[in-house]
């Protein structure tokens, strides 16, 4: 059978397999409101290169990897259905959310069955997403294309909308993922055990699933909420205006990050943007014609590690790949000397601007949020937290082994911690996220190198440590200390003890169990 057969087959039995209706369902990144979703499947599309892809069924409609939509308060409530041949999950990344609705992955959902989610958005406007979490699967489910957006609103939001009188195109949800992409063609999900190490690294962009993607939109302010998307590599973001000037960087303004806005604006050329970290950043394209989006080059301080035994999660091993690939066994082959690597230049997506606009912008508001300074609480106690790595298993967490069930660091409800984070010197960067709870960056030691010189705020930090994080990068060396509450809402599906997870988003780490529990109690 030729590819294209192949793929026909695969489709043909995928839809047979599940009882599916045949029609396609609408593509282009449709807007669906979270509350209309009525069953979300996630099925694999191509099984020689192993995409997948999100479908919302709404009753009426079937729309493939929607953009979801939420105000504040809005509830979901629909059956998450596994069309995967490997188990799957689906968490809700940086939403407080009971265990039982978390989607981590302590309870995964086999291939063929569904699970019915519901709860109710208790979180800030702000761009959040939604991605699979099975054990040993996170990364290839990932990569394969399982991974949406969900963009809260509320009020702070709308009144930052209506004053930067931001035209309907000029509002843009992003989630910018790497690929590697061989003449066109996207390449299975195939790291080498040396990958599994460092993390799977694409040649080329992947903007809310598209190759080479552009918008077009009106001149005037321009909002952009970002995610990034990769399964390790870091972005630098930055804009060009290749009209005008060639190698400047454009300006642009840094609104808010993960948890939503900040409570003023911060002016910034460039953004540091890893891991499952979010920005919100308004940009005047006024008397600009296009803009290009692209991830400057810079130093990720990869530290040469010796690569451990090649070492791939047990569950792996009931289940086939998505594509027939081999995952985390081979060492690379020779020919492999000029694979993309983090740091390098990546162009992003393009913005082009049409039509007639007002004759300037009108000016940023001063005060976007009413989001406090970061404070640390005073008798909260200090959890230190070392990022090794163990030569047997690759990076971990306090070098000990993780065990899904392990009550792991244990918290009283309420309780106010500050998590003193110390990543090594000879290492990598590690974006480390905390499910179930935002938390505040209070202050970075030990930034070198280029890094170092973006790290402009008071405390050593950067820009996007002011705002409200659920992930946070950790470079090698540094110290970070971050301030935790671990307060829970009073409705009833939060009762009784609520594991959560603190993770690495690098998600080679994340399969690789650089991971630890939470549990409040
Ligand atoms: Cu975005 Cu535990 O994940
Ligand atoms: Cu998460
Ligand atoms: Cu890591």
């Amino acid at each position: 059978m030729n590819r294209r057969g192949f793929l026909a087959a695969g489709l043909a039995s995928l839809g047979a397999a599940c009882g599916l209706p045949q029609p396609k369902p609408e593509t282009a990144s449709p807007r669906v409101s979270l509350s209309d979703v009525k069953r979300l499947v996630a099925q694999r599309v191509d099984p020689i290169a192993g995409r997948c892809r999100y479908v919302a069924d709404l009753g009426t409609r079937r729309l493939a990897q929607p953009i979801l939509y939420a105000r504040s308060g809005e509830s979901f409530d629909a059956l998450i259905e596994n069309a995967l041949p490997q188990p799957t999950t689906v968490h809700f990344h940086g939403l407080t959310l009971p265990q039982s609705q978390d989607g981590a992955g302590f309870d995964p959902i086999a291939p063929g069955a569904s699970k019915r989610v519901r709860f109710q958005v208790q979180n800030r406007s702000g761009l959040y997403w939604f991605h699979p979490h099975p054990q040993g699967f996170t990364a290839e489910q990932v990569y394969a294309g399982l991974a949406g957006l969900l963009v809260v609103t509320d009020e702070e939001d709308q009144a930052l909308d209506a004053a930067l009188a931001l035209a309907p195109p000029n509002r843009l949800a992003l989630a910018i993922a790497d690929a590697r992409v061989e003449k066109g063609l996207i390449r299975p999900y195939a790291p080498s055990a040396a990958d599994c190490v460092a993390g799977w690294i694409g040649n080329q962009a992947l903007v809310n699933g598209k190759l080479d993607a552009g918008w077009t939109v009106a001149p005037g302010w321009v909002r952009l909420q970002i995610l990034n998307a990769c399964n390790a590599r870091g972005l630098l973001l930055g804009f060009q205006d290749r009209d005008k000037d060639a190698g400047n960087l454009v300006p642009f303004h840094l609104l808010g990050t993960d948890g939503g806005l900040l409570a003023t604006p911060r002016d910034l050329d460039r953004v540091f943007l890893h891991g499952g970290e979010r920005v919100d950043i308004a940009i005047d394209v006024n008397g600009r014609r296009a803009l290009h989006a692209v991830s400057l080059e810079f130093d990720a301080r990869h530290h040469a590690q010796s690569a451990p035994a090649p070492h791939r999660h047990p569950a792996r091993e009931r289940y086939a790949p998505l594509a027939q690939e081999s995952v985390c066994e081979t060492s690379l082959p020779p020919e492999a000397k000029d694979l993309p690597s983090d740091g390098g230049e990546l162009a992003l997506f393009t913005l082009r601007v049409e039509g007639r606009g007002p004759d300037r912008a009108p000016a940023l508001p001063a005060r976007l949020s009413a989001l406090s300074e970061a404070s640390s609480p005073t008798d909260a106690p200090t959890r230190r937290i070392r990022l090794d790595f163990d030569e047997r298993t690759g990076f971990a967490i306090d070098q000990a082994p993780y065990a899904i069930d392990e009550t792991g660091f244990a918290v009283g409800r309420g309780a106010r911690e500050i998590w003193e984070i110390k990543n090594s010197p000879i290492s990598m960067p590690h974006p480390m996220h905390v499910h179930g709870f935002g938390f505040r960056v209070l202050r970075r030691q030990g930034t070198f190198g280029a890094a170092r010189r973006l790290a402009t705020e008071p405390g050593g930090r950067f820009p996007t440590d002011l705002g409200l994080k659920d992930t946070v990068l950790a470079w090698p060396n540094e110290t970070l200390w971050l301030a935790l509450d671990f307060a829970l809402p009073p409705q009833a599906a939060f009762g009784g003890p609520q594991r959560y997870m603190f993770h690495c988003h690098n998600l080679e780490h994340e399969d690789a169990m650089m991971m630890r529990n939470i549990t409040v109690t």
